[in-house]
């Protein structure tokens, strides 16, 4: 069974159509990149997969239901989504004490995220004084709060320095290696490319690409394949 399933979903705002008739799947197991220029509905389509945002049309599942139906939804789904919002009075503990609270999960994984994401020096410390690249790992930290099977990343690499890029290809490795599913969108082509074995490529709200990486780029360059693919490249 898929672990994440996009069925015919639509999405419009007004009368803009921000993903338009989107089917696509990702594997158990795997690390599936999402790709997709600026606009393309990415975060859209994560979004109504997290049921952040109502599909007009069509549907999604996460490990085989709708994410609303899901028991326990920390333990079976890590969300990182860059709208997350942390509370900037709150420490990064504390931050975190409020979602195990909330999850019934043992308030002792706070410590294990928290070094996980190499934060634990900024443990005590208020979310106000973070920087973009320590709310971008706090995300990451809470998200593996409830040792999820499936992780959905929306630009994880955002605001990370390349020391933290490196440092998120590592941690996405060992996710996958855990037998995680990851689904994870991003820009950075290169950086993908050494971590996914599947990509789904999304262009004006519908695939234009799907597969393994091999079956996608042909022995292309992943970021000449998509620049050929999305009609963004010098023609
Ligand atoms: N809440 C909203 N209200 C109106 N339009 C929206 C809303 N959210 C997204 N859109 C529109 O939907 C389209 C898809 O946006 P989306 O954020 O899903 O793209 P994306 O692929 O995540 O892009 P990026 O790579 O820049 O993050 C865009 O045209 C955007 O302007
Ligand atoms: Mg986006």
């Amino acid at each position: 069974m898929a672990a994440i399933v996009f069925k015919g979903l639509t999405k419009t705002y007004g009368t803009a159509v921000a993903v338009d008739n989107f089917s696509a799947e990702v594997q158990p197991g795997r690390v599936t990149g999402f790709l997709g220029p600026n606009g393309a509905g990415k975060s859209t389509a994560l979004r109504c997969l997290v049921a952040l945002a109502t599909p007009t049309k069509g549907r999604t599942r996460i490990l085989g239901r709708g994410y609303r139906k899901l028991k326990n939804p920390q333990t079976r789904v890590g969300v990182v989504l860059d709208s997350r919002g942390f509370h900037p009075g709150l420490t990064a503990y504390q931050n975190l004490r409020v979602l195990t609270s909330m999850g019934g999960i043992d308030k002792s994984r706070i410590d294990e995220v928290l070094a996980e994401v190499e934060l634990a020096d900024a443990r005590n410390k208020r979310v106000k004084g973070f920087s973009l690249g320590m709310k971008q790992r706090l995300s990451l930290a809470s998200a593996l709060l409830g040792s999820p099977e499936v992780l959905v990343l929306d630009e994880p690499a955002n605001g990370l320095d390349p020391a933290g890029i490196a440092w998120l290809r590592g941690f996405i490795k060992s996710q996958a290696e855990k037998g995680t599913t990851v689904f994870v969108s991003s820009h950075q082509l290169a950086e993908l490319e050494t971590i996914v074995d599947d990509v789904i490529i999304i262009n004006k709200g519908k695939v234009v690409a799907a597969g393994s990486v091999a079956e996608v780029t042909g022995g292309e360059r992943l970021e000449e394949a998509f620049l050929r693919l999305t009609g963004s490249g010098l023609s």
